[in-house]
């Protein structure tokens, strides 16, 4: 078994974007930007918007963390998100998701202008991409792709089961394995809660993608033996043997699984570090193409 390893992987990628931001510099021009609205105070939030702008400095962008009450309205949301679309100086920005349940998160997604969107969450950057045309990718299914991609992990024919049809990872990491490009060519299941069979369906697959939030739902009996298992959940439970008293648990249950994989992520510094990566990428394409 090898382990995926993303925090070095999106290391490489940072150092890759900061030399091209070194060149921007050299040329008197000003760094990338960019922006996060992050609504609330969720502890899990917090922390990804920080580890955001830390990455920005890291790699030479520019950053502007915006926070908001967990209690402002819809409409006080969707006048930032107009004035951040308005800024010249902002290249491109994302709102932080969750949002608190008053407020509809597609209508906030619809507002933000899709060359702003580097979280390519708008229908025009997702139906770009399900065209194969150039657009934003989203941050997590393009960061997996970055890592079958820097493993040179083979996808080409295979049986890949995608768990979970989020519209933020498991739809477009379906749409971008099925694609004509390499990595892609897969021939792709997407399953949820209301897949019959579920286990055998897993154990069909070579590469096996679980993105639905339930702490360590795939056990060893549901994959197959040499298949790459992806690891995107990341729940936070109480652990108060830990400092921070919580512990992060993924979608899979590693200890039992790992023995059997190929490849595997683990649940820190697997998928998240290739997300932040793929977030700055995206926001670099925003700054060139503007
Ligand atoms: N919440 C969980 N993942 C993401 C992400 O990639 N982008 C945003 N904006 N919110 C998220």
């Amino acid at each position: 078994m090898q382990l995926l390893d993303g925090t070095s992987c999106s290391q490489q990628i940072r150092q890759e974007i900061a030399k091209e931001v070194d060149e921007i510099k050299s040329n008197g021009d000003r760094p990338p930007h960019l922006a996060a609205i992050l609504v609330g105070n969720d502890g899990a939030s917090q922390n990804y918007v920080a580890m955001k702008a830390r990455d920005c400095d890291e790699v030479g962008f520019a950053s502007t963390v915006i926070s908001m009450k967990a209690a402002i309205s819809e409409k006080e949301l969707l006048d930032k998100i107009a004035d951040l679309n308005a800024d010249n100086d902002i290249d491109g920005f994302i709102v932080q998701l969750p949002l608190p349940a008053h407020i509809d998160e597609h209508k906030v997604i619809l507002a933000i202008d899709p060359k702003k969107d580097v979280d390519g969450f708008c229908p025009e950057n997702v139906g770009n991409m399900s065209l194969g045309l150039p657009t934003y990718l989203s941050a997590t299914p393009n960061g997996i792709m970055e890592l079958f991609r820097r493993y040179k992990i083979e996808t080409e024919g295979k049986h890949c089961v995608v768990l979970g049809r989020s519209n933020i990872v498991g739809t477009p990491m379906a749409i971008l394995l099925s694609r004509n490009t390499a990595p892609g060519n897969a021939t792709v299941t997407i399953a949820h809660s209301r897949t019959e069979g579920l286990k055998e369906l897993c154990r069909s697959a070579d590469i096996l993608i679980v993105a639905i939030g339930k702490t360590e739902f795939v056990t060893a009996d549901m994959v197959k033996e040499g298949a790459v298992v992806i690891d995107v959940g990341q729940t936070r439970v109480q652990d108060s043997s830990k400092k921070s008293g919580f512990r992060n648990v993924g979608d899979v249950d590693f200890e039992s699984v790992k023995n059997k994989c190929s490849y595997i992520t683990y649940v820190t510094g697997g998928v998240g570090p290739m997300t932040r990566a793929s977030l700055l990428q995206n926001t670099l394409k925003a700054y060139q193409r503007r």
